[in-house]
């Protein structure tokens, strides 16, 4: 058997080395804090939970899910965007639930890039974005994201070629945690209109910020449905990672586009997850302050020690990262290695999401306080 070459070509995908490593050191014996994977520790709210149980007792939701999603969850996210972020959207055109949003991040690429297409990528970011864009048979355009702009695309010294597509954006961000304002936004809206781009906006960390910030919607911005897809996540918001749900609002076209090629992929989401996915949207929100205290707990116990050890870090204002200067100018496979080989502690090194993601490593704050504290105080005990 020979694999396509558009599978032999892919680069290994980081997680998938990084759950190797930390085998491997476990197998030695080591006690290894992995602060690698944003995967929350948090439970799934309890009332959730019980609303899968009880859909899950219903035969009705034993059968084929609808292509296109409970209608029931469909509202819920639009009544969601509405109370949330004032934007009306038509749960039938604008509103799409996927199985979790990295599947509809990727298939949205086979929905929009034809071959030779380009699309605009954040770098460092997400690596479905450019990935997916390779696997459509186009080619990821990587934007520098550098410390200097604060982890924006410098529009303005952007010249999409007449190829390019899709303008990709995060925010707040994974890896680089920064957030965007609206006005960021409006200027993008703008320049997607411009350059006739689809500006698609991943929100996943949209709900974990912190020190009272608040982060938009692109959708808030006047005009945007008619450049932009918005992509939205339950797996951080609810601390529902494992059960794979989440949507994409936004722009008709490309919600027809990428539901039209999903009838040909998938077939739905459980109905039980759909409901439960429904309790969560529409029952008490309360949880995620508790979550976003937890979280900025966290952060400020990593920005802390990294500050004592003389990385100059301001504290991020959202998502579950902190993004870590190298010190002493080391790379970031150098530092990862170091802190994996003497602390026992895995993070991710920048390079893993894109060329501009060296010189930094990222620190998941998904595991407990405790775990957390151990691994800052390893770090400082064996890394000065
Ligand atoms: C920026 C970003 N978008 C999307 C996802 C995927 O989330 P989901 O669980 O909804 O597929 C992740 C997961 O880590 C992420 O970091």
């Amino acid at each position: 058997m020979r694999a396509a070459a558009r599978i032999r070509e892919l680069p290994p995908y980081l997680f998938a080395e990084l759950d190797r490593k930390v085998a491997a050191k476990r197998a030695e014996g080591a006690d290894v804090i992995s602060l690698g994977v944003g995967d929350p520790d948090l439970p799934t709210p309890s009332h959730v939970v019980e609303a899968l149980r009880r859909a899950a007792g219903d035969p009705a939701t034993h059968r084929y899910p609808s292509y296109f999603g409970l209608p029931a969850f469909r509202d819920a996210i639009a009544v969601w965007y509405q109370q949330r972020f004032g934007v009306e959207l038509h749960a039938d055109h604008e509103v799409l639930p996927l199985i979790g949003s990295k599947e509809g991040l990727a298939h949205l690429s086979f929905a929009i890039i034809d071959a030779a297409g380009e699309a605009l990528v954040p770098d460092p970011g997400y690596p479905v974005y450019a990935a997916s864009t390779v696997l459509a048979g186009g080619r990821p355009v990587p934007m520098p994201l550098t410390a200097e702009s604060g982890f924006l695309p410098n529009l303005q010294d952007l010249r999409p070629s007449l190829d390019a597509r899709a303008l990709w954006l995060n925010y707040p961000s994974n890896p680089t945690a920064a957030v965007a304002d609206l006005e960021f936004f409006a200027s993008a809206v703008a320049f997607a209109r411009e350059h006739d781009l689809l500006l698609c906006h991943d929100a996943a960390y949209a709900e974990i910020t912190f020190d009272g910030y608040v982060a938009p919607s692109v959708l808030q911005v006047p005009g945007a449905r008619e450049v932009a897809i918005e992509f939205g996540s339950l797996s951080k918001t609810y601390n529902m990672t494992g059960w794979r749900v989440g949507y994409a609002v936004g722009n008709r076209e490309a919600i027809a586009a990428l539901s039209a090629l999903k009838t040909n992929l998938d077939s739905g989401i459980f109905d039980a997850v759909q409901h439960a996915a429904v309790a969560a949207l529409s029952g008490p929100q309360d949880h995620a302050e508790a979550m976003r205290a937890v979280y900025q707990k966290r952060r400020d116990v990593v920005v802390s020690a990294f500050r004592d050890l003389g990385v100059s870090l301001e504290p991020p204002l959202g998502s579950i990262y902190v993004w870590v200067p190298t010190p002493g100018g080391r790379s970031s496979a150098e530092y990862a290695g170091e802190l994996l080989n003497e602390a026992a502690v895995v993070v991710a090194p920048g390079t893993g999401y894109g060329d501009r993601g060296e010189g930094y490593i990222r620190i998941s704050l998904t595991v407990s306080d405790d775990r957390l504290e151990e691994a800052m105080e390893r770090i400082g005990r064996r890394m000065r």
